[in-house]
């Protein structure tokens, strides 16, 4: 075992990795059956990616949606109830109306919006949510650009709070190949003999800074995770399918596939930058990463968050209490005198010769029908997206 393994080990964040997906088929048929007698309730997409991760374990400890005592202390203190780093509230949202309908020590059937019981709630608090503290706490912002709060608006002023148990995963269709459990990818790291694995959180196409920064990684630790997210993102984000479709592209070609494992996340981005950093580094953590990437502006959006807040939030956590060692990059790009990537770090050169890779970029060459040039993109993936990109037309946010 190496001397990294050793410090900050692999443990799942609370020291044990939930389950709450019935695995036995006949067993998950007849609480199909019973739920159709029970109180429903219609639940979102959102909702049903967040059931999905907390039944699998990528939200380890949590083992339901929150109650108020958890709810105020991660809006406060960044940590759940019992003092755990935590960051962003799991809730499940509903309007007064339905909540009238359901009482406290009720188990409730929640329908996923094909119409069918998905799961169940034990039904241990009903409460109110004040949604401007919420958003003020989670996003930093109450403006209705922000992707995450115009979410927030949306959603019931009520949280039910509870333990779930998942009766029916998610259908992954296209990504099935990609769709591992933590359990799944802890087994395939284990397999590989990898001590130190380091994990890249990603909503977009590659380019050539994250692939610059999944390098310099990949030189320190054993293997490397990647782990689009596909749960649900606002319209102008890259197609979910070609953000996988653009890595699959450049394993081999450019990254070692002996050294790579590409999976899905299939949970909802929030845009919430700094909070939702901390989020992503603890389901790593869950996942079985040793280290993880934050570069510049993680999980943000527009110009809501200091480009460098998610790293400098973690200065508020111990090492030790994260149990997973974030790797800080500062902004990466293309220096025609460097001849390659690099940093303000790294680099020395004017800002003059510096080609600057980014999202909203590569959207709006892609809009104009521009070459995308290969100092920002690999040929294999730009002409990826050439042919098959998605995006809205006038987002303010992208
Ligand atoms: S995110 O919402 O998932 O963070 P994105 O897919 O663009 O968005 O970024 C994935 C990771 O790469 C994040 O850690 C982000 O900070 C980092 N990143 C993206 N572009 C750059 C860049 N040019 N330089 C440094 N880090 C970057």
């Amino acid at each position: 075992m190496s001397a990294l393994k050793s410090v900050i080990g692999s443990e799942p964040h609370g020291g044990r990795l939930v389950s709450r997906y019935v695995e036995r088929e006949d067993d998950r048929k007849r609480l199909q059956v019973e739920a159709k007698e029970l109180p429903s309730l219609d639940v979102s997409t959102a909702t049903v990616q967040d059931l999905e991760m907390l039944a699998t374990g990528g939200y380890s400890p949590i083992t339901g949606f929150m109650d108020r005592a958890d709810y105020r202390s991660v809006l406060h203190e960044k940590r759940l109830a019992n003092g755990l780093p935590w960051t962003i509230p799991i809730l499940l949202n509903c309007s007064e109306e339905e909540a009238e309908k359901i009482d406290e020590g009720e188990d409730v059937a929640l329908l996923d919006p094909a119409g069918g019981p998905c799961a169940t709630l034990e039904l241990e608090e009903k409460y109110h949510l004040d949604k401007r503290e919420y958003m003020k706490h989670v996003f930093g912002t109450t403006d209705s650009n922000h992707p995450g709060v115009q979410r927030v608006t949306g959603a019931g002023e009520v949280a039910l709070a509870g333990d779930i148990t998942l009766l029916r995963r998610i259908n992954h269709c296209d990504f099935k190949d990609y769709c591992l459990t933590p359990r799944d990818a802890r087994e395939i790291f284990d397999e590989k003999g990898w001590d130190t694995v380091v994990g890249f959180q990603t909503r977009n196409a590659v380019h050539r800074a994250h692939e610059y920064i999944q390098k310099c990684a990949l030189e320190i630790v054993d293997g490397l995770f990647i782990h689009p997210l596909i749960g649900l993102t606002k319209d102008s984000d890259f197609d979910p399918l070609l953000r996988l479709q653009s890595y699959e592209a450049l394993i081999g070609n450019y990254l070692p596939g002996s050294r790579t494992v590409l999976a899905t996340l299939l949970a909802p981005m929030r845009y919430a930058g700094p909070r939702e950093a901390i989020l992503h580094v603890l389901i790593r953590k869950n996942f079985g990463c040793t280290h993880f990437i934050v570069g510049r502006d993680h999980a943000g959006v527009g110009d809501f968050y200091p480009k460098y807040g998610a790293q400098r939030l973690f200065e508020e956590y111990d090492r030790s209490e994260l149990g997973i060692e974030p790797l800080f990059f500062k902004y990466a790009f293309h220096c025609r005198k460097c001849e390659g990537m690099a940093t303000e770090k790294t680099c020395p050169h004017d800002d003059v010769y510096r080609e600057a890779p980014s999202g909203t970029r590569i959207r709006n060459l892609l809009k104009e029908g521009r070459e995308i040039p290969h100092e920002i993109m690999r040929p294999e993936v730009s002409s990826l997206l050439q042919e098959k990109a998605s995006f809205a037309n006038g987002d303010p946010v992208a």
